[in-house]
């Protein structure tokens, strides 16, 4: 039989990372940047897992994992939530089969664009096309979510949420999230400082500072909170203006939480002098990504600004299409 393709979007979170993981809401919107899963049947039972873009090859039989070409533990780090999807799918049709898995990406890996959970989906959706398991989209989230508790300790959900649905999100914890409607372009440029850092350890961070002022810690959670709702409104009239304070904001806030660092500060900084209307950080921090949102008029000035002070930038168009089947 011929292989599936399944592919799933990265992310960038708009607003309330970090809050979010504490029931505060959050804006998040999926890029058109995609992590694609190749999936074929073998004749025997391994699961072979090859990412071209990682240079990662191995397979598990059983439970035994050699690691083909690359690092043995970034390579089980990496192929382990993976596998994880990969069964719980197999749970539901009850076969066991072998399978070799090729993931192919152009989401920046380790930098807060939803890399692992873009691949998870892509997988969770490739495998179920090609063993014929009908999986709704919430299906699909909630292995990619089980799968992505391995990765990032204790994630919200923003992540495979978004990968799976596609669009512009509200996200909330405990009421789940609904699709916000946006219509005019948001101009948003997404500068990679080219710091790899793990989401887990930054979420450990945050998890101690709160412990540690928890009457500190609290009113900035009703602050970024408040600053969500209020760009709900922002959003719906296209004022963009508004949108960029707030961002702002939301990275002061960030930022005195201690997830920021010097590479991102720079490209922020570099990117409010060009004229951004707003810049902060995106994702988890500690280095990874910040976003800049620009009138469109000035976005070229904005990326040069960020590939100036040494980050890599790209402008980031959204994208409804969630994960989907693209070759079965
Ligand atoms: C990661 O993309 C966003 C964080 O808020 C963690 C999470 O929500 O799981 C930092």
């Amino acid at each position: 039989m011929m292989g599936v393709i399944a592919s799933a979007p990265a992310k960038v979170i708009l607003l309330g990372e970090h809050f979010v993981v504490y029931g505060e809401p959050a804006i998040v919107i999926a890029i058109d940047r995609r992590a694609y899963a190749k999936v074929e049947n073998r004749s025997d039972k391994r699961l072979y897992l090859h990412s071209t873009n990682l240079n990662l090859a191995g397979y598990f039989d059983n439970n035994n994992f050699k690691v083909e070409y690359g690092d043995f533990k970034e390579a089980i780090m990496k192929f382990e939530p993976i596998k994880l999807a990969v069964e719980k799918v197999m749970e539901k049709c009850g076969e066991r089969a072998g399978l070799n898995i090729e993931i192919n990406s152009t989401v920046p890996v380790a930098a807060g664009l939803g890399s692992s959970a873009a691949v998870v989906a892509a997988v969770t959706k490739a495998v179920s096309a090609l063993l014929g398991v009908e999986l709704s989209k919430e299906e699909v989230f909630r292995i990619t979510f089980q799968s992505e508790k391995i990765v990032h300790g204790s994630p919200s959900g923003i992540d495979p949420a978004i990968s799976t649905f596609g669009g512009t999100l509200l996200f909330q914890m405990d009421t789940g999230f609904k699709p916000l409607e946006v219509k005019a372009d948001i101009p948003l440029v997404i500068g990679d400082t080219g710091m790899e850092r793990s989401t887990r350890t930054q979420v450990e961070k945050v998890h101690g500072i709160r412990e540690k002022y928890p009457h500190i810690i609290e009113p900035m959670m009703h602050a970024a909170r408040e600053l969500v709702l209020r760009a709900i409104e922002a959003l719906r009239y296209n004022d963009l203006e508004t949108l960029g304070e707030l961002m702002n904001i939301n990275h002061a806030l960030l930022y005195g939480l201690g997830v920021s660092d010097e590479s991102l500060e720079w490209l922020i900084s570099a990117a409010r002098k060009a004229g951004a209307l707003g810049a902060k950080l995106t994702g988890a921090g500690g280095g990874g990504c910040m976003i800049a949102l620009a009138r469109s008029e000035g976005i070229e000035k904005v990326v040069e600004a960020i590939q100036r002070a040494g980050g890599r930038p790209f402008i980031a168009k959204k994208t409804d299409e969630g994960v989907r089947v693209e070759k079965a």
